[in-house]
Protein backbone atom coordinates (compact mmCIF):
# COMPACT_ATOMS: atom_id res chain seq x y z
CA UNK A 1 0.00 0.00 0.00
CA UNK A 2 1.33 3.19 -0.84
CA UNK A 3 -0.93 5.14 2.03
CA UNK A 4 -2.26 4.00 4.77
CA UNK A 5 -5.80 4.44 5.37
CA UNK A 6 -7.74 3.85 8.92
CA UNK A 7 -10.13 1.05 8.18
CA UNK A 8 -13.77 1.58 9.60
CA UNK A 9 -15.38 -2.07 10.15
CA UNK A 10 -18.86 -2.92 9.51
CA UNK A 11 -20.75 -6.46 10.42
CA UNK A 12 -23.86 -7.55 8.15
CA UNK A 13 -25.79 -10.92 7.37
CA UNK A 14 -25.93 -9.29 4.15
CA UNK A 15 -25.22 -6.20 2.11
CA UNK A 16 -26.89 -4.94 -0.76
CA UNK A 17 -24.87 -3.09 -3.58
CA UNK A 18 -26.98 -1.01 -5.41
CA UNK A 19 -30.26 1.22 -4.02
CA UNK A 20 -32.40 0.83 -7.48
CA UNK A 21 -35.54 -0.79 -7.70
CA UNK A 22 -34.01 -4.78 -7.53
CA UNK A 23 -31.60 -3.32 -4.37
CA UNK A 24 -34.57 -2.33 -2.72
CA UNK A 25 -36.78 -4.96 -3.06
CA UNK A 26 -34.02 -7.42 -1.65
CA UNK A 27 -33.57 -4.91 1.06
CA UNK A 28 -37.02 -4.72 2.37
CA UNK A 29 -37.35 -9.14 1.82
CA UNK A 30 -34.28 -8.58 3.91
CA UNK A 31 -35.41 -6.44 6.30
CA UNK A 32 -38.78 -8.46 6.65
CA UNK A 33 -36.92 -11.49 7.17
CA UNK A 34 -35.53 -9.91 10.39
CA UNK A 35 -31.72 -10.45 8.75
CA UNK A 36 -28.82 -7.80 9.73
CA UNK A 37 -28.63 -5.61 6.51
CA UNK A 38 -26.90 -2.99 5.19
CA UNK A 39 -27.35 -1.38 1.50
CA UNK A 40 -24.81 0.75 0.12
CA UNK A 41 -25.21 3.07 -2.35
CA UNK A 42 -23.62 5.78 -4.42
CA UNK A 43 -26.39 7.88 -4.95
CA UNK A 44 -29.29 8.82 -2.68
CA UNK A 45 -31.56 5.78 -3.64
CA UNK A 46 -34.56 7.91 -5.39
CA UNK A 47 -31.74 9.22 -7.91
CA UNK A 48 -31.27 5.24 -8.64
CA UNK A 49 -31.83 5.04 -12.82
CA UNK A 50 -34.67 2.57 -11.81
CA UNK A 51 -36.33 6.32 -11.52
CA UNK A 52 -36.36 6.54 -15.40
CA UNK A 53 -38.05 4.09 -16.48
CA UNK A 54 -41.24 4.88 -18.26
CA UNK A 55 -43.83 2.34 -19.94
CA UNK A 56 -45.30 -0.03 -17.34
CA UNK A 57 -44.17 -3.39 -15.29
CA UNK A 58 -45.05 -6.57 -17.93
CA UNK A 59 -47.46 -9.22 -16.04
CA UNK A 60 -50.39 -11.17 -17.94
CA UNK A 61 -52.79 -9.24 -15.21
CA UNK A 62 -55.48 -9.55 -18.08
CA UNK A 63 -56.88 -6.14 -16.73
CA UNK A 64 -57.74 -4.89 -20.42
CA UNK A 65 -58.13 -7.94 -22.20
CA UNK A 66 -57.44 -11.99 -22.02
CA UNK A 67 -53.93 -12.68 -20.79
CA UNK A 68 -52.27 -15.12 -19.87
CA UNK A 69 -48.47 -16.00 -17.85
CA UNK A 70 -47.86 -18.65 -20.38
CA UNK A 71 -48.31 -15.76 -23.43
CA UNK A 72 -45.86 -13.90 -21.79
CA UNK A 73 -43.45 -16.69 -21.14
CA UNK A 74 -43.69 -17.46 -24.65
CA UNK A 75 -43.19 -13.98 -25.74
CA UNK A 76 -39.97 -13.89 -23.71
CA UNK A 77 -38.73 -16.95 -25.11
CA UNK A 78 -39.01 -15.81 -28.46
CA UNK A 79 -38.10 -12.21 -27.71
CA UNK A 80 -34.92 -13.86 -26.37
CA UNK A 81 -34.32 -15.06 -29.73
CA UNK A 82 -34.13 -18.34 -27.91
CA UNK A 83 -31.19 -17.49 -25.80
CA UNK A 84 -33.24 -17.28 -22.77
CA UNK A 85 -32.86 -19.90 -19.92
CA UNK A 86 -36.58 -21.34 -20.15
CA UNK A 87 -36.53 -22.51 -16.06
CA UNK A 88 -35.88 -18.81 -15.45
CA UNK A 89 -38.12 -16.98 -17.65
CA UNK A 90 -40.94 -19.83 -16.52
CA UNK A 91 -40.05 -18.35 -13.10
CA UNK A 92 -40.41 -14.85 -13.89
CA UNK A 93 -43.68 -14.98 -15.66
CA UNK A 94 -45.58 -17.37 -13.16
CA UNK A 95 -45.05 -14.94 -10.29
CA UNK A 96 -44.85 -11.65 -12.19
CA UNK A 97 -48.62 -10.67 -11.60
CA UNK A 98 -48.03 -11.67 -7.05
CA UNK A 99 -45.02 -8.87 -7.95
CA UNK A 100 -47.36 -6.22 -9.15
CA UNK A 101 -50.24 -7.01 -6.63
CA UNK A 102 -47.81 -6.64 -3.84
CA UNK A 103 -45.95 -3.33 -4.99
CA UNK A 104 -50.02 -2.38 -5.54
CA UNK A 105 -50.68 -3.23 -1.56
CA UNK A 106 -47.30 -1.22 -0.74
CA UNK A 107 -49.32 2.16 -2.26
CA UNK A 108 -47.74 1.96 -6.02
CA UNK A 109 -49.57 5.11 -7.36
CA UNK A 110 -50.53 3.21 -10.54
CA UNK A 111 -52.57 4.68 -13.46
CA UNK A 112 -56.47 3.21 -13.01
CA UNK A 113 -59.11 2.11 -15.70
CA UNK A 114 -62.44 3.25 -14.92
CA UNK A 115 -63.27 0.87 -13.12
CA UNK A 116 -60.14 1.25 -11.05
CA UNK A 117 -58.01 -1.82 -12.03
CA UNK A 118 -54.49 -1.37 -12.51
CA UNK A 119 -54.19 0.34 -16.43
CA UNK A 120 -52.32 -1.66 -18.85
CA UNK A 121 -51.14 -1.10 -22.18
CA UNK A 122 -49.39 -2.30 -25.27
CA UNK A 123 -45.95 -2.95 -25.63
CA UNK A 124 -42.95 -4.06 -28.50
CA UNK A 125 -43.07 -7.78 -28.83
CA UNK A 126 -46.30 -8.65 -26.17
CA UNK A 127 -48.76 -10.66 -28.19
CA UNK A 128 -51.60 -12.94 -27.09
CA UNK A 129 -52.19 -16.28 -27.89
CA UNK A 130 -48.48 -17.55 -28.34
CA UNK A 131 -47.90 -14.69 -30.44
CA UNK A 132 -50.73 -15.32 -32.99
CA UNK A 133 -53.16 -12.81 -31.27
CA UNK A 134 -53.56 -9.07 -31.06
CA UNK A 135 -51.57 -7.43 -28.66
CA UNK A 136 -51.47 -7.92 -25.13
CA UNK A 137 -52.11 -5.03 -22.30
CA UNK A 138 -49.39 -6.35 -20.67
CA UNK A 139 -47.65 -3.28 -19.68
CA UNK A 140 -48.67 -2.31 -15.58
CA UNK A 141 -48.55 1.64 -16.07
CA UNK A 142 -48.19 4.83 -13.95
CA UNK A 143 -48.45 7.48 -17.11
CA UNK A 144 -45.29 6.87 -18.43
CA UNK A 145 -43.80 7.15 -15.10
CA UNK A 146 -43.87 4.14 -14.11
CA UNK A 147 -39.94 3.55 -12.78
CA UNK A 148 -40.23 7.12 -10.43
CA UNK A 149 -43.26 5.77 -9.30
CA UNK A 150 -41.72 2.00 -8.43
CA UNK A 151 -38.53 3.48 -7.02
CA UNK A 152 -40.49 5.91 -4.44
CA UNK A 153 -42.76 3.64 -3.89
CA UNK A 154 -39.72 0.49 -2.88
CA UNK A 155 -37.98 3.43 -0.92
CA UNK A 156 -40.65 4.58 1.20
CA UNK A 157 -41.41 0.55 2.09
CA UNK A 158 -37.50 0.53 2.72
CA UNK A 159 -37.98 3.18 5.52
CA UNK A 160 -41.21 1.55 7.23
CA UNK A 161 -38.80 -1.88 7.34
CA UNK A 162 -36.04 0.32 8.59
CA UNK A 163 -33.61 -0.88 6.05
CA UNK A 164 -30.08 0.50 7.31
CA UNK A 165 -28.37 2.70 4.24
CA UNK A 166 -24.90 3.80 3.46
CA UNK A 167 -25.55 6.18 0.87
CA UNK A 168 -22.86 8.05 -1.26
CA UNK A 169 -20.62 4.99 -0.18
CA UNK A 170 -18.30 3.87 -3.55
CA UNK A 171 -17.81 0.52 -3.74
CA UNK A 172 -14.24 0.03 -4.19
CA UNK A 173 -13.77 -4.18 -4.67
CA UNK A 174 -15.19 -7.16 -3.09
CA UNK A 175 -13.41 -9.31 -0.75
CA UNK A 176 -13.05 -12.80 -1.49
CA UNK A 177 -11.18 -15.73 0.53
CA UNK A 178 -8.69 -18.06 0.17
CA UNK A 179 -11.47 -20.55 -1.30
CA UNK A 180 -12.97 -17.62 -3.32
CA UNK A 181 -15.55 -16.91 -1.45
CA UNK A 182 -16.99 -13.39 -1.42
CA UNK A 183 -16.85 -12.48 2.05
CA UNK A 184 -17.68 -8.79 1.91
CA UNK A 185 -16.24 -5.48 0.55
CA UNK A 186 -13.97 -2.67 0.70
CA UNK A 187 -16.53 1.02 -0.03
CA UNK A 188 -15.44 4.95 0.40
CA UNK A 189 -17.47 7.58 1.99
CA UNK A 190 -17.84 10.05 -0.50
CA UNK A 191 -18.84 12.47 2.24
CA UNK A 192 -15.97 12.66 4.58
CA UNK A 193 -13.61 10.63 3.05
CA UNK A 194 -13.54 7.30 5.14
CA UNK A 195 -12.68 3.49 4.43
CA UNK A 196 -15.22 0.98 5.34
CA UNK A 197 -14.75 -2.94 5.18
CA UNK A 198 -18.23 -4.45 5.30
CA UNK A 199 -18.06 -8.20 6.32
CA UNK A 200 -20.86 -10.21 4.88
CA UNK A 201 -22.09 -13.96 4.74
CA UNK A 202 -23.64 -12.42 1.26
CA UNK A 203 -22.77 -9.88 -0.75
CA UNK A 204 -26.23 -9.33 -3.16
CA UNK A 205 -24.63 -7.43 -6.40
CA UNK A 206 -27.41 -4.87 -7.83
CA UNK A 207 -25.61 -2.64 -9.04
CA UNK A 208 -27.34 -1.91 -12.35
CA UNK A 209 -26.36 -1.90 -15.86
CA UNK A 210 -23.32 -0.46 -18.15
CA UNK A 211 -25.02 1.86 -20.25
CA UNK A 212 -22.49 4.29 -20.12
CA UNK A 213 -19.47 2.13 -22.27
CA UNK A 214 -21.56 4.30 -25.21
CA UNK A 215 -22.11 7.83 -26.29
CA UNK A 216 -25.27 7.88 -27.03
CA UNK A 217 -27.27 6.21 -24.04
CA UNK A 218 -30.72 6.56 -21.99
CA UNK A 219 -28.37 5.38 -19.07
CA UNK A 220 -27.67 7.93 -16.69
CA UNK A 221 -24.11 8.90 -15.73
CA UNK A 222 -24.13 6.09 -12.85
CA UNK A 223 -24.47 3.34 -14.90
CA UNK A 224 -21.19 2.32 -14.99
CA UNK A 225 -21.86 -1.23 -14.27
CA UNK A 226 -19.24 -1.37 -11.74
CA UNK A 227 -20.64 -4.34 -9.89
CA UNK A 228 -19.95 -5.98 -13.12
CA UNK A 229 -16.00 -4.78 -12.84
CA UNK A 230 -15.70 -5.86 -9.55
CA UNK A 231 -16.90 -9.49 -10.51
CA UNK A 232 -14.36 -9.80 -13.32
CA UNK A 233 -11.74 -8.19 -11.38
CA UNK A 234 -12.77 -10.86 -8.71
CA UNK A 235 -11.90 -13.41 -10.98
CA UNK A 236 -15.60 -14.37 -11.75
CA UNK A 237 -17.14 -14.34 -15.64
CA UNK A 238 -19.69 -12.29 -17.18
CA UNK A 239 -22.40 -13.72 -19.51
CA UNK A 240 -23.66 -13.13 -23.31
CA UNK A 241 -22.11 -9.31 -23.11
CA UNK A 242 -22.14 -8.98 -27.14
CA UNK A 243 -26.01 -8.08 -26.48
CA UNK A 244 -26.28 -4.47 -26.26
CA UNK A 245 -30.05 -2.99 -26.25
CA UNK A 246 -30.62 -0.02 -29.01
CA UNK A 247 -34.18 1.50 -27.80
CA UNK A 248 -36.05 2.62 -30.92
CA UNK A 249 -36.56 6.01 -29.72
CA UNK A 250 -34.31 7.68 -28.48
CA UNK A 251 -34.62 11.37 -28.66
CA UNK A 252 -32.50 12.66 -32.09
CA UNK A 253 -29.01 13.89 -31.14
CA UNK A 254 -29.92 14.12 -27.27
CA UNK A 255 -30.20 10.33 -26.09
CA UNK A 256 -32.82 11.02 -23.84
CA UNK A 257 -35.54 7.83 -23.57
CA UNK A 258 -39.24 8.09 -25.75
CA UNK A 259 -40.95 5.16 -24.13
CA UNK A 260 -42.19 2.60 -26.10
CA UNK A 261 -45.84 3.23 -24.33
CA UNK A 262 -45.70 5.93 -27.19
CA UNK A 263 -46.46 3.27 -29.62
CA UNK A 264 -48.38 1.15 -26.96
CA UNK A 265 -50.78 4.21 -27.60
CA UNK A 266 -51.19 4.02 -31.10
CA UNK A 267 -48.11 5.90 -32.04
CA UNK A 268 -46.15 5.01 -35.33
CA UNK A 269 -42.58 5.71 -37.22
CA UNK A 270 -42.17 6.81 -40.42
CA UNK A 271 -38.89 7.24 -42.69
CA UNK A 272 -38.33 10.51 -45.25
CA UNK A 273 -40.83 9.95 -47.38
CA UNK A 274 -43.60 9.40 -44.91
CA UNK A 275 -44.07 5.74 -45.29
CA UNK A 276 -44.83 3.61 -41.86
CA UNK A 277 -41.67 1.35 -42.97
CA UNK A 278 -42.49 -0.99 -40.15
CA UNK A 279 -44.58 -2.62 -42.11
CA UNK A 280 -42.16 -4.31 -44.03
CA UNK A 281 -40.39 -5.09 -41.72
CA UNK A 282 -42.80 -6.54 -39.45
CA UNK A 283 -46.19 -7.05 -41.41
CA UNK A 284 -48.16 -8.88 -37.93
CA UNK A 285 -47.13 -6.49 -35.01
CA UNK A 286 -45.62 -3.45 -37.17
CA UNK A 287 -44.41 -0.81 -34.62
CA UNK A 288 -45.35 -2.96 -31.37
CA UNK A 289 -42.47 -5.65 -32.79
CA UNK A 290 -39.33 -6.19 -30.32
CA UNK A 291 -36.72 -3.77 -29.71
CA UNK A 292 -34.09 -5.43 -31.81
CA UNK A 293 -36.10 -5.34 -34.49
CA UNK A 294 -37.62 -1.76 -35.03
CA UNK A 295 -33.67 -0.39 -34.29
CA UNK A 296 -32.70 -2.71 -37.30
CA UNK A 297 -35.32 -1.53 -39.26
CA UNK A 298 -34.51 2.10 -38.94
CA UNK A 299 -30.66 1.96 -39.49
CA UNK A 300 -31.80 0.15 -42.71
CA UNK A 301 -34.06 3.11 -44.04
CA UNK A 302 -31.55 5.78 -42.86
CA UNK A 303 -28.72 3.33 -44.19
CA UNK A 304 -30.83 3.36 -47.56
CA UNK A 305 -30.73 6.87 -48.22
CA UNK A 306 -34.79 7.06 -46.44
CA UNK A 307 -33.41 8.86 -42.92
CA UNK A 308 -35.34 12.06 -42.64
CA UNK A 309 -33.59 15.89 -41.52
CA UNK A 310 -31.01 17.57 -43.68
CA UNK A 311 -28.68 14.90 -42.55
CA UNK A 312 -30.97 11.84 -43.45
CA UNK A 313 -30.12 10.39 -40.18
CA UNK A 314 -32.91 9.82 -37.92
CA UNK A 315 -36.85 8.59 -38.25
CA UNK A 316 -40.25 10.34 -37.44
CA UNK A 317 -42.48 9.10 -34.40
CA UNK A 318 -45.86 10.34 -34.66
CA UNK A 319 -48.12 11.30 -31.78
CA UNK A 320 -50.16 14.24 -33.29
CA UNK A 321 -52.84 12.32 -34.68
CA UNK A 322 -54.02 11.51 -30.54
CA UNK A 323 -56.41 12.88 -28.73
CA UNK A 324 -54.37 15.85 -26.88
CA UNK A 325 -55.96 14.56 -23.78
CA UNK A 326 -55.11 11.03 -23.84
CA UNK A 327 -51.31 12.74 -24.52
CA UNK A 328 -51.53 14.77 -21.29
CA UNK A 329 -52.93 12.08 -19.04
CA UNK A 330 -51.03 8.90 -20.49
CA UNK A 331 -47.39 10.32 -22.05
CA UNK A 332 -46.80 13.29 -20.27
CA UNK A 333 -43.70 13.01 -19.75
CA UNK A 334 -42.67 12.26 -23.30
CA UNK A 335 -44.66 15.85 -23.90
CA UNK A 336 -42.35 17.72 -21.33
CA UNK A 337 -39.43 16.16 -22.45
CA UNK A 338 -39.59 16.80 -26.19
CA UNK A 339 -40.63 19.99 -25.12
CA UNK A 340 -37.57 20.58 -22.76
CA UNK A 341 -35.12 19.28 -24.94
CA UNK A 342 -36.20 19.95 -28.62
CA UNK A 343 -38.82 22.35 -28.18
CA UNK A 344 -41.24 20.48 -29.98
CA UNK A 345 -45.03 20.48 -29.15
CA UNK A 346 -45.47 16.51 -29.86
CA UNK A 347 -49.12 16.92 -29.86
CA UNK A 348 -48.51 19.14 -33.25
CA UNK A 349 -45.49 17.59 -34.82
CA UNK A 350 -43.80 14.37 -34.98
CA UNK A 351 -40.21 13.86 -33.00
CA UNK A 352 -37.23 12.79 -34.58
CA UNK A 353 -35.52 9.56 -32.70
CA UNK A 354 -32.66 7.17 -33.49
CA UNK A 355 -31.99 4.12 -31.71
CA UNK A 356 -29.92 4.60 -29.08
CA UNK A 357 -28.15 2.27 -26.26
CA UNK A 358 -30.43 1.38 -23.51
CA UNK A 359 -29.81 -1.90 -22.09
CA UNK A 360 -27.63 -4.83 -21.38
CA UNK A 361 -29.01 -8.19 -21.37
CA UNK A 362 -25.59 -9.26 -20.67
CA UNK A 363 -23.86 -9.32 -16.81
CA UNK A 364 -22.96 -11.26 -14.03
CA UNK A 365 -24.43 -15.48 -14.67
CA UNK A 366 -26.81 -16.30 -12.14
CA UNK A 367 -29.27 -19.04 -11.81
CA UNK A 368 -32.69 -18.27 -11.33
CA UNK A 369 -32.22 -18.55 -7.28
CA UNK A 370 -29.90 -15.06 -7.79
CA UNK A 371 -26.60 -17.22 -6.84
CA UNK A 372 -23.79 -16.18 -9.08
CA UNK A 373 -22.16 -19.13 -11.35
CA UNK A 374 -18.26 -18.72 -10.82
CA UNK A 375 -17.56 -21.72 -13.48
CA UNK A 376 -18.56 -24.93 -15.31
CA UNK A 377 -17.99 -27.92 -15.56
CA UNK A 378 -19.72 -30.01 -18.28
CA UNK A 379 -23.03 -29.22 -17.70
CA UNK A 380 -22.72 -28.50 -14.18
CA UNK A 381 -22.88 -24.56 -13.31
CA UNK A 382 -20.79 -24.07 -9.98
CA UNK A 383 -21.89 -21.16 -7.58
CA UNK A 384 -19.28 -18.56 -5.84
CA UNK A 385 -20.35 -18.78 -2.58
CA UNK A 386 -21.38 -16.02 -0.97
CA UNK A 387 -22.10 -14.05 -3.89
CA UNK A 388 -25.57 -12.82 -5.59
CA UNK A 389 -26.53 -10.74 -8.76
CA UNK A 390 -30.32 -9.21 -9.42
CA UNK A 391 -31.74 -6.62 -12.34
CA UNK A 392 -29.52 -4.94 -15.13
CA UNK A 393 -25.92 -6.06 -13.49
CA UNK A 394 -27.38 -9.99 -13.18
CA UNK A 395 -27.54 -11.93 -16.90
CA UNK A 396 -29.84 -14.90 -15.07
CA UNK A 397 -30.77 -15.44 -18.31
CA UNK A 398 -34.44 -14.16 -18.83
CA UNK A 399 -33.68 -11.66 -21.31
CA UNK A 400 -31.30 -13.94 -23.78
CA UNK A 401 -30.49 -11.77 -26.99
CA UNK A 402 -32.96 -9.21 -26.64
CA UNK A 403 -35.70 -8.01 -23.86
CA UNK A 404 -38.88 -7.18 -24.01
CA UNK A 405 -40.06 -3.63 -22.82
CA UNK A 406 -41.69 -3.71 -19.09
CA UNK A 407 -39.59 -7.59 -18.59
CA UNK A 408 -36.76 -5.26 -16.85
CA UNK A 409 -38.94 -3.36 -14.11
CA UNK A 410 -40.67 -7.32 -13.37
CA UNK A 411 -37.13 -8.62 -13.16
CA UNK A 412 -36.08 -6.00 -10.71
CA UNK A 413 -39.24 -7.25 -8.33
CA UNK A 414 -39.46 -10.55 -8.95
CA UNK A 415 -35.44 -11.15 -8.68
CA UNK A 416 -35.30 -8.57 -5.80
CA UNK A 417 -37.70 -10.38 -3.46
CA UNK A 418 -35.70 -14.05 -4.52
CA UNK A 419 -32.44 -12.97 -3.85
CA UNK A 420 -33.99 -12.05 -0.12
CA UNK A 421 -35.48 -15.35 0.30
CA UNK A 422 -32.25 -17.37 -1.04
CA UNK A 423 -30.19 -15.03 1.12
CA UNK A 424 -32.24 -16.03 4.05
CA UNK A 425 -32.13 -19.88 3.05
CA UNK A 426 -28.20 -20.00 3.20
CA UNK A 427 -27.60 -17.95 6.27
CA UNK A 428 -30.38 -19.18 8.73
CA UNK A 429 -28.07 -20.61 10.99
CA UNK A 430 -25.87 -17.83 11.79
CA UNK A 431 -22.22 -18.23 11.49
CA UNK A 432 -19.19 -15.99 12.49
CA UNK A 433 -17.66 -13.80 10.51
CA UNK A 434 -14.16 -15.37 9.05
CA UNK A 435 -11.05 -12.89 9.62
CA UNK A 436 -9.56 -12.26 6.49
CA UNK A 437 -5.67 -11.60 5.59
CA UNK A 438 -4.40 -7.98 5.80
CA UNK A 439 -3.44 -8.64 2.24
CA UNK A 440 -7.16 -8.82 0.98
CA UNK A 441 -7.64 -5.26 1.45
CA UNK A 442 -4.32 -4.29 1.03
CA UNK A 443 -4.45 -4.91 -2.71
CA UNK A 444 -7.72 -3.44 -3.15
CA UNK A 445 -6.64 -0.26 -1.58
CA UNK A 446 -3.39 -0.57 -3.91
CA UNK A 447 -5.58 -0.13 -7.15
CA UNK A 448 -7.12 2.72 -5.37
CA UNK A 449 -4.16 4.14 -4.76
CA UNK A 450 -2.40 3.67 -8.37
CA UNK A 451 -5.84 5.31 -9.64
CA UNK A 452 -5.80 8.09 -6.98
CA UNK A 453 -1.57 9.05 -6.83
CA UNK A 454 -1.91 8.40 -11.06
CA UNK A 455 -0.10 11.68 -12.55
CA UNK A 456 0.30 11.26 -16.46
CA UNK A 457 -1.22 13.17 -18.85
CA UNK A 458 -4.59 12.28 -19.94
CA UNK A 459 -7.65 13.37 -17.92
CA UNK A 460 -9.81 10.63 -17.43
CA UNK A 461 -13.07 12.52 -19.08
CA UNK A 462 -10.88 12.08 -22.11
CA UNK A 463 -10.20 8.67 -22.29
CA UNK A 464 -13.75 7.90 -20.99
CA UNK A 465 -15.27 10.23 -24.56
CA UNK A 466 -12.70 8.16 -26.68
CA UNK A 467 -13.89 4.88 -24.98
CA UNK A 468 -17.57 5.60 -25.57
CA UNK A 469 -17.05 6.23 -29.45
CA UNK A 470 -15.25 3.52 -30.33
CA UNK A 471 -17.89 1.41 -28.44
CA UNK A 472 -20.61 3.92 -30.56
CA UNK A 473 -18.80 3.12 -33.75
CA UNK A 474 -17.08 0.02 -33.65
CA UNK A 475 -20.12 -2.23 -31.34
CA UNK A 476 -23.45 -0.51 -32.88
CA UNK A 477 -26.68 -2.59 -34.20
CA UNK A 478 -24.78 -3.90 -36.86
CA UNK A 479 -21.15 -5.07 -36.55
CA UNK A 480 -18.28 -7.05 -38.19
CA UNK A 481 -15.52 -9.09 -38.05
CA UNK A 482 -13.07 -5.91 -39.30
CA UNK A 483 -15.64 -3.18 -37.65
CA UNK A 484 -15.16 -4.97 -34.20
CA UNK A 485 -11.35 -5.92 -34.04
CA UNK A 486 -10.57 -2.50 -35.11
CA UNK A 487 -12.70 -1.61 -32.33
CA UNK A 488 -10.68 -3.99 -30.09
CA UNK A 489 -7.49 -2.93 -30.94
CA UNK A 490 -8.56 0.93 -30.58
CA UNK A 491 -9.82 -0.19 -26.71
CA UNK A 492 -5.78 -1.32 -26.65
CA UNK A 493 -4.98 2.11 -26.92
CA UNK A 494 -7.71 3.25 -24.29
CA UNK A 495 -6.32 0.90 -21.61
CA UNK A 496 -2.82 2.07 -22.34
CA UNK A 497 -3.97 5.84 -22.35
CA UNK A 498 -5.60 4.31 -19.06
CA UNK A 499 -2.48 3.84 -17.23
CA UNK A 500 -1.24 7.26 -18.05
CA UNK A 501 -4.15 8.84 -16.37
CA UNK A 502 -4.10 12.18 -14.83
CA UNK A 503 -5.85 13.03 -11.35
CA UNK A 504 -4.98 16.07 -9.79
CA UNK A 505 -6.95 16.01 -6.80
CA UNK A 506 -5.35 13.90 -4.03
CA UNK A 507 -8.44 14.24 -1.55
CA UNK A 508 -10.90 12.01 -0.35
CA UNK A 509 -14.10 13.79 0.15
CA UNK A 510 -16.30 14.45 -2.93
CA UNK A 511 -13.38 13.84 -5.31
CA UNK A 512 -15.19 13.22 -7.98
CA UNK A 513 -12.45 13.60 -10.56
CA UNK A 514 -11.40 10.63 -8.46
CA UNK A 515 -14.69 8.95 -8.54
CA UNK A 516 -14.91 9.50 -12.40
CA UNK A 517 -11.44 7.91 -12.77
CA UNK A 518 -12.79 4.62 -10.49
CA UNK A 519 -15.90 4.40 -13.22
CA UNK A 520 -14.03 4.56 -16.09
CA UNK A 521 -11.08 1.36 -14.99
CA UNK A 522 -14.97 0.08 -14.18
CA UNK A 523 -15.70 0.71 -17.88
CA UNK A 524 -13.32 -0.26 -19.83
CA UNK A 525 -13.25 -3.44 -18.76
CA UNK A 526 -16.84 -3.81 -19.73
CA UNK A 527 -16.15 -2.32 -22.87
CA UNK A 528 -13.28 -4.39 -23.97
CA UNK A 529 -15.34 -7.91 -22.45
CA UNK A 530 -18.19 -6.86 -24.86
CA UNK A 531 -15.97 -6.35 -27.95
CA UNK A 532 -14.37 -9.83 -27.12
CA UNK A 533 -17.70 -11.18 -26.74
CA UNK A 534 -19.20 -9.51 -29.82
CA UNK A 535 -16.11 -10.81 -31.93
CA UNK A 536 -16.55 -14.41 -30.91
CA UNK A 537 -19.98 -14.50 -31.32
CA UNK A 538 -20.39 -15.65 -35.00
CA UNK A 539 -24.04 -15.63 -35.72
CA UNK A 540 -27.04 -12.97 -35.81
CA UNK A 541 -29.31 -13.38 -32.83
CA UNK A 542 -31.30 -10.83 -30.93
CA UNK A 543 -29.77 -7.45 -30.37
CA UNK A 544 -26.32 -9.01 -31.82
CA UNK A 545 -26.81 -8.00 -35.75
CA UNK A 546 -23.37 -9.72 -37.28
CA UNK A 547 -23.22 -8.71 -41.11
CA UNK A 548 -20.66 -11.08 -41.78
CA UNK A 549 -23.18 -13.94 -40.25
CA UNK A 550 -26.27 -13.20 -41.19
CA UNK A 551 -28.39 -15.96 -40.05
CA UNK A 552 -29.06 -17.54 -36.71
CA UNK A 553 -26.98 -20.57 -36.00
CA UNK A 554 -28.57 -23.12 -33.53
CA UNK A 555 -26.82 -25.50 -34.13
CA UNK A 556 -23.30 -23.67 -32.95
CA UNK A 557 -24.69 -20.84 -31.37
CA UNK A 558 -27.67 -21.72 -28.85
CA UNK A 559 -25.41 -21.05 -26.03
CA UNK A 560 -24.55 -17.98 -23.60
CA UNK A 561 -21.00 -16.66 -24.08
CA UNK A 562 -18.58 -16.29 -20.86
CA UNK A 563 -16.06 -14.67 -20.90
CA UNK A 564 -12.79 -13.58 -18.24
CA UNK A 565 -10.43 -11.12 -17.78
CA UNK A 566 -7.29 -11.69 -16.14
CA UNK A 567 -5.47 -9.15 -14.14
CA UNK A 568 -2.80 -8.72 -17.43
CA UNK A 569 -5.78 -8.14 -19.55
CA UNK A 570 -6.08 -11.71 -20.90
CA UNK A 571 -9.40 -12.66 -22.12
CA UNK A 572 -10.31 -16.28 -21.94
CA UNK A 573 -13.81 -16.93 -23.35
CA UNK A 574 -16.13 -20.60 -23.02
CA UNK A 575 -19.97 -21.33 -24.03
CA UNK A 576 -22.81 -22.34 -21.42
CA UNK A 577 -25.99 -24.65 -22.28
CA UNK A 578 -29.29 -22.64 -22.59
CA UNK A 579 -31.83 -24.01 -20.25
CA UNK A 580 -34.61 -25.04 -23.00
CA UNK A 581 -36.59 -27.52 -20.26
CA UNK A 582 -38.93 -25.25 -17.99
CA UNK A 583 -39.14 -25.30 -14.10
CA UNK A 584 -42.02 -27.41 -13.45
CA UNK A 585 -44.78 -29.38 -15.38
CA UNK A 586 -47.44 -26.00 -15.51
CA UNK A 587 -45.68 -25.78 -19.11
CA UNK A 588 -44.06 -27.45 -21.67
CA UNK A 589 -40.28 -26.05 -23.49
CA UNK A 590 -40.69 -24.14 -26.37
CA UNK A 591 -38.78 -25.15 -28.93
CA UNK A 592 -36.39 -22.51 -31.37
CA UNK A 593 -37.94 -21.84 -34.65
CA UNK A 594 -37.86 -18.87 -37.31
CA UNK A 595 -38.84 -15.52 -35.36
CA UNK A 596 -40.72 -13.41 -37.55
CA UNK A 597 -43.29 -10.42 -35.64
O1 LIG B 1 -39.83 2.21 -23.51
C1 LIG B 1 -39.83 2.16 -22.30
O2 LIG B 1 -40.66 2.70 -21.59
C2 LIG B 1 -38.81 1.34 -21.66
C3 LIG B 1 -39.19 0.30 -20.96
C4 LIG B 1 -38.25 -0.78 -20.69
O3 LIG B 1 -37.09 -0.68 -21.08
O4 LIG B 1 -38.66 -1.78 -20.12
Amino acid sequence: MTHTYNIVDHYYDVIVVGAGGSGLRAAIGLAEKGLNTACISKVFPTRSHTVAAQGGIGAALGNMGEDSWKWHMFDTVKGSDWLGDQDAIEYLCSNAKKAVIELEKYGMPFSRTDDGKIYQRPFGGHLTKNGEGPPARRACAAADKTGHALLHTLYQQSLKHKVKFFIEFFVIDLLFDEDNSCKGLIAWNLEDGTIHRFHSHQTILATGGHGRTYLSSTSAHICTGDGNAMALRGGLPLSDMEFIQFHPTGIYGVGVLITEGARGEGGYLTNSKGERFMEHYAPNAKDLASRDVVSRAITMEVNAGRGCGKDKDHALLHLEHLDRNLLKKRLPGVLENVESFLNIDATKEPIPIIPTVHYNMGGIPTNYKTEVISHIDGDTENICNGLMAIGEAACVSIHGANRLGTNSLIDLLVFGETASETAYNKIKNNHKHKKLPNIVTDKIMERFDSIRFSKGNFKAGEIRVEMQKIMQKNCAVFRNHELISKGIEKMNGVEDSFKKLNITDESLIFNTDLVEALELDNLIIQSKATLHSALNRKESRGAHAREDYIERDDKNWLAHSLIWINRNGNVKMEKKQVHMKTLTNAIKSIPPKIRVY
